[in-house]
């Protein structure tokens, strides 16, 4: 029986797994995120399974390695939060790279459309019975330019997406992907041209605040802004400032810089402390979802099943499947 510390657990990711584990797991579920407070619940377990918002640090390492725990099972695509170099040769990382690329793709888009037809104040003034249209115009998206940052699976999903809405599609990626239907461009042409930026990157040293003062500054006035990848993408106090100026015209976030004390959680009943959230949620052109692009019945199922043969492979047939070294 292989044992695994599941952090983070809510109740659909518990559902799901509980579902499909099988008779080989035994999956003991806490609400705790990972991190160095909470690691001690992973003595005498074999994986510990982690989220995006766990801190898998060199101090959590160093303690899961002297807990004899053999696998970190990331149930998620990105793994910024790892610790990858103190994690080399001493314990083994592997992930989900893909689940469904529809799932965050479709949230993009959704966002987008929210944002410009103004979806979520229509809804809330109809239903306090004002029918005016005051302030509601949106622009057509057909003919409009996107500019996606990262065209692998996710990227090129949204690519898709965007094209059958008659929309002109640019993409900037250091790897270019024979499956992206749109044109390639220089990262300062995509700032240029585009009237939707879209992110589709991983957050590695390199891009963090891709988008900063100097990217807004290069951008269209009014350009929409969608992050749908990491939060640290984003220079959140440029943003804000872009988004008072008038310059960044709206900005959909899934994902924030600060997300980890906040998102999955309910603080409906708190004084929320952080100011630049705070800002962001006041304004009329900003959508803020709770990192809940990849929620749909697909991702999870799919999430699900890759996270429990990655840890039935590694223990059962000794074979590590969806492994991420450090580079
Ligand atoms: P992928 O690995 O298929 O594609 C990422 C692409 O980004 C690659 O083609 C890579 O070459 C490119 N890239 C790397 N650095 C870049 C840079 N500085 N500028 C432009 N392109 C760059 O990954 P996938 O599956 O498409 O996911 C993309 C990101 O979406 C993940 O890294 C993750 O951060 C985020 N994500 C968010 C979810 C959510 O619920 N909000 C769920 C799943 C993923």
């Amino acid at each position: 029986m292989i044992t695994v510390a599941f952090f983070d657990t809510k109740p659909y990711d518990k559902q799901s797994f509980e579902s499909l584990k099988g008779e080989d797991l035994n999956i003991r579920y806490f609400e705790n995120k990972l991190n160095a407070d909470t690691v001690s619940m992973a003595a005498c377990c074999d994986v510990v399974c982690a989220f995006v918002n766990d801190t898998i640090d060199k101090f959590v390492i160093d303690k899961l390695c002297d807990y004899g725990v053999k696998l970190i099972a990331l149930r998620c695509a990105g793994y910024n939060n790892v610790d990858l170099k103190a994690a080399r040769g001493r314990i083994t990382v592997v992930r989900v790279p893909a689940y469904s690329p529809h799932a965050v793709a479709e949230h993009s888009m959704g966002m987008i459309l929210t944002l410009n037809r103004k979806l979520h104040r229509a809804y809330i003034r109809t239903r306090d019975h004002n029918f005016s249209l005051e302030g509601l115009c949106g622009y057509d998206l057909f003919g409009k330019t996107v500019g996606i940052i990262g065209t692998g699976k996710i990227g090129c999903v949204f690519a898709d997406i965007c094209k059958g809405f008659g929309m002109k599609v640019i993409g900037y990626d250091p790897i270019k992907n024979k499956d992206f239907c749109g044109k390639y461009k220089d990262i300062k042409d995509i700032f240029k041209e585009s009237d939707i930026i879209s992110l589709h990157c991983p957050l590695t040293k390199e891009d963090k605040h891709l988008i900063n003062e100097k990217a807004i500054e290069k951008c269209k006035k009014g350009v929409c802004i969608i992050n749908t990848s990491r939060g640290k993408l984003v220079d959140t106090s440029a943003l804000i400032e872009g988004l008072k100026s008038g310059k960044v015209g709206s900005a959909g976030l899934d994902v924030y810089d600060e997300e980890t004390s906040l998102f999955f959680e309910d603080k409906s009943d708190e004084i929320i402390e952080d100011d630049k959230i705070s800002t962001l949620i006041s304004m009329p052109n900003v959508l803020v979802t709770s990192h809940q692009a990849f929620l749909t019945k697909e991702a999870l199922t799919g999430i699900s099943n890759t996270t429990i043969s990655n840890i039935i492979s590694f223990f059962n047939k000794g074979k590590t499947e969806n492994e991420v070294v450090a580079q």
